[in-house]
């Protein structure tokens, strides 16, 4: 086994006003105090990043976005800078959620944009790949995440992408209660690992972490965390309440 470190991260998405998203944090901190062998991170909503930060200061727990724009500054109107998210406490971005792709236009091409800027600035992408219900039963699912990585890394070096981690969301599992089975996302993961590797070389394929996410839970951690490509997690709403999102910290 490689020396990758896991993580467990949570995408609280649009949930939480800020006294909400304060008080979850707090409450997490006191929870996951003793974790020591795992990395954590949270992503409250943009309105609730620097408050947060406050309250996650000095502990295991780093604090990421749900999304960015690759603009430094100027006139776009409701769009959140790298730096406005390094300044707000962040260590981590989301990048491509299916959820952007699917509802906000988000591209290969914009995910592609997004990373660049995010590593100029030195966050942490944690960039999002996925085939949907439908791609899967037509047995496209390989050729779909082939695409989303190709174009997604399109343009970079290795030494770019040392510090990306990969999240495969099938999306026909988020929120919806259906997990992949562990064997479904070994499969997957081994598969992304493999692209890596042909693009990118083995040091990069062996160091990069990459996470499940879709319908993950305190029941299915375990299993999906002993399969050898699953380095982590990346959970919506079992994120939000406290105690079931420190369960799955401590797998
Ligand atoms: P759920 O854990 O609610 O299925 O959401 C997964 C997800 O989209 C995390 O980014």
């Amino acid at each position: 086994m490689d020396n990758r470190r896991p993580l467990i991260a949570g995408n609280w998405k649009m949930f939480k006003t800020c006294s909400e998203a304060v008080e979850t944090a707090e409450h997490l901190v006191k929870l996951v105090s003793a974790c020591a062998d795992v990395d954590i991170m949270i992503a409250p909503p943009f309105t609730a990043l620097a408050q947060v930060s406050e309250v996650v200061k000095g502990t295991c727990i780093s604090l990421g976005a749900q999304n960015l724009f690759w603009e430094t500054e100027g006139a776009y109107t409701g769009e959140i800078s790298p730096a406005m998210l390094v300044s707000s406490g962040c260590r981590y971005v989301i990048i491509g959620h299916s959820e952007r792709r699917q509802y906000f236009g988000e591209t290969d091409e914009s995910v592609n944009r997004k990373i660049r800027s995010a590593v100029s600035s030195g966050l942490v992408p944690v960039v999002c790949v996925g085939e949907s219900e439908k791609q899967r039963e037509l047995k496209e699912t390989f050729s779909v995440l082939d695409k989303q990585v190709k174009k997604g890394l399109d343009n970079f070096s290795p030494g770019d992408l040392n510090t990306l981690v990969m999240a495969y969301e099938p999306i026909w599992a988020i929120g919806t209660g259906k997990t992949a089975s562990a064997e479904q996302a070994q499969e997957v993961h081994e598969y992304l690992r493999a692209m890596i590797e042909k693009k990118f070389g083995n040091s990069l394929a062996k160091s990069m972490r990459i996470l499940y996410g879709g319908s993950v839970k305190p029941d299915n951690i375990a299993e999906l965390m002993s399969m050898a490509d699953v380095d982590g997690a990346l959970v919506g709403g079992a994120s939000l309440d406290p105690l079931t999102f420190s369960k799955i910290v401590q797998f």
